[in-house]
């Protein structure tokens, strides 16, 4: 009875989570996804989101490949009181192009990256596993290179963000904003 219980749990923390096995893009390229990205849509059913995502605006997102081939990501979204929140990541390259992992310091938690779907010059699907003490969720980004995104890419993206198990209200298109001063 109880191991039945408990394989049910993790059955339906598969589902919520992180099970769907996504896969970067094929022919990956770090040169073409360089640049500037606008943050247009976001998606996680992670607690803090769900209590912060009516106040949150647009930002950017600012992608430089090393010389070694990893991925030097800053972002910085203006506040409602004209500051900045800023954070900088370094994602480390794996065996599979277009997959990426690193650990957050403020965060404390071990991201699992993948470009999932690309078109170097329009948009890209972002899908991120997070893990804290063994607790996985999902982050699903949409980046644009444009501060304005079509309701067919929006579509797209809240498809993609409830096939990998994001509720359908905890998936937002983000309304714009202005810039921070570059860094
Ligand atoms: C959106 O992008 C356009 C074109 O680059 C720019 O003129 C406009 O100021 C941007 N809007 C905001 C709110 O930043």
């Amino acid at each position: 009875m109880r191991t039945t219980l408990l394989r049910m749990l993790t059955a339906l923390t598969c589902v919520l989570a992180a099970c769907a096995d996504i896969m970067p893009v094929p022919d990956f390229s770090l040169e073409k996804i360089a640049g500037k990205w606008y943050m247009a849509g976001f998606a996680t059913n992670a607690q803090w989101f769900v209590t912060k995502k009516d106040t949150m605006k647009m930002g950017t997102a600012m992608l430089a490949p090393t010389d070694g081939g990893d991925l030097d990501l800053s972002y910085a979204t203006l506040n409602a009181d004209g500051t900045c929140w800023r954070m900088t990541h370094l994602a480390k390259k794996t065996d599979t192009p277009g997959r990426f992992t690193f650990h957050s310091q403020v965060w404390n938690n071990d991201n699992d990256m993948r470009f999932a779907d690309v078109v170097y010059d329009d948009y890209a699907v972002v899908h991120t596993i997070k893990t804290k003490e063994g607790v996985s969720e999902v982050l699903n980004k949409l980046y644009s290179r444009s501060n304005e995104t079509s309701t067919d890419l929006q579509q797209k993206f809240l498809q993609f963000s409830q096939d990998t198990g994001i509720l359908s209200e905890n998936i937002v298109i983000l309304p714009k904003n202005d810039e921070c001063p570059e860094a």
